[in-house]
């Protein structure tokens, strides 16, 4: 409770504000001023009027906000808090692949650095990749980085070939086809729900398939009384709060582990996000060159999927 109040004195006392991703441990949520999934942090984010803004996310979050809020000072309570799917990008392989490859329209999911929106035409997020795509020049080949699950998942939905990087997301690549098939016999009415960032294996059994603020809408507004959840863990808190009635089930992975909880983003604290804000830092920053660049990319995303 200490650190609940703590951390209410400080956004008083320095004007800040804390977004959080829905993937946070469940306090961080609860202190939390906004929450939201990729695209709703952005667009708070780039509204925001605080002094300081608390990213209570990944760094690639944390950049984003910088990029669309350059005069805000944004901090992040753990540095080491990344994500396996942006590692698997690094700027010089892309920088080669564009170089070889000019006449791509590149399309970047958020989840990437900074150097790597700054690369790219335009950026996406899960709930709005499918616009994207579709919103794309028609006459030119398209690169989608770097998720390649959410790629192939846009490509079936719109009909659009696309070359698709090679990455993806550690924890949604963790589900065990097998044994969520064993759920639904077991569970004859649950649903399974999942993100796109899942194995095609997994999103071919999925009755419905969505970002993170997607599948809770689509726990919330359903009648059915049992969801089979395949995403992070975390989401499952604002599930319960939000659809109380409801039977969640998280989906299982492969191995016997909590594999389906993010290791980066379950970094940040109660008691670091305290620090963080205490100290205002550590400090996420962009070098203004990246910073135009990516701008330019994710505005432009922000502008098509209004
Ligand atoms: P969304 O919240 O936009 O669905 O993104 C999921 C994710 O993996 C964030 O790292
Ligand atoms: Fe990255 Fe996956 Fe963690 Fe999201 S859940 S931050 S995509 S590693």
């Amino acid at each position: 409770m200490d650190l609940f109040e703590k951390i209410n004195r400080l956004k008083r006392e320095k004007n800040a504000v804390i977004l959080a991703h829905y993937y946070q441990e469940s306090e961080i949520q609860d202190v939390a001023d906004f929450i939201g999934d990729s695209l709703e942090l952005a667009r708070a984010a780039q509204r925001s009027t605080a002094d300081l803004i608390c990213f209570a996310g990944v760094h690639f979050m944390a950049e984003g906000a910088k990029i669309l809020n350059p005069g805000r000072k944004v901090v992040l309570p753990d540095l080491r808090a990344g994500c396996s799917l942006s590692d698997s990008c690094p700027p010089a392989r892309f920088r080669a692949f564009k170089e070889a490859n000019p006449d791509h329209f590149i399309i970047s999911y958020i989840n990437c650095s900074a150097e790597i929106k700054a690369m790219s035409d335009v950026i996406c997020t899960s709930s709005n990749a499918i616009k994207i795509v579709e919103k794309a020049p028609k006459d030119r080949p398209i690169l989608f980085a770097p998720d390649r699950n959410l790629g192939r998942w846009v490509m079936e939905k719109t009909g659009r070939e696309m070359t698709l990087w090679p990455g993806s997301c550690i924890v949604h690549e963790t589900f065990s086809e097998r044994k969520i098939i064993d759920l639904k016999t077991g569970h004859p009415g649950a649903r399974l729900i999942a993100h796109p960032e899942c194995e095609e294996s997994i999103l071919r059994l999925s009755d419905f398939t969505g970002s993170t603020s997607q599948l809770l809408k689509h726990v919330i507004e359903s009648p059915d009384p049992t969801f089979i959840v395949a995403t992070e863990a975390g989401i499952l808190h604002q599930m319960k709060k939000r659809a109380p009635g409801k039977n969640l089930i998280p989906a299982p992975p492969t191995q016997n582990c909590a594999c389906n909880e993010c290791p980066f983003m379950k970094l940040n604290t109660l008691e670091s996000l305290a620090r963080c804000l205490e100290a205002e830092g550590p400090e996420v920053t962009v070098p203004s060159e990246v910073r135009e660049k990516a701008n330019l990319a994710l505005t432009r995303m922000l502008e098509w999927s209004i």
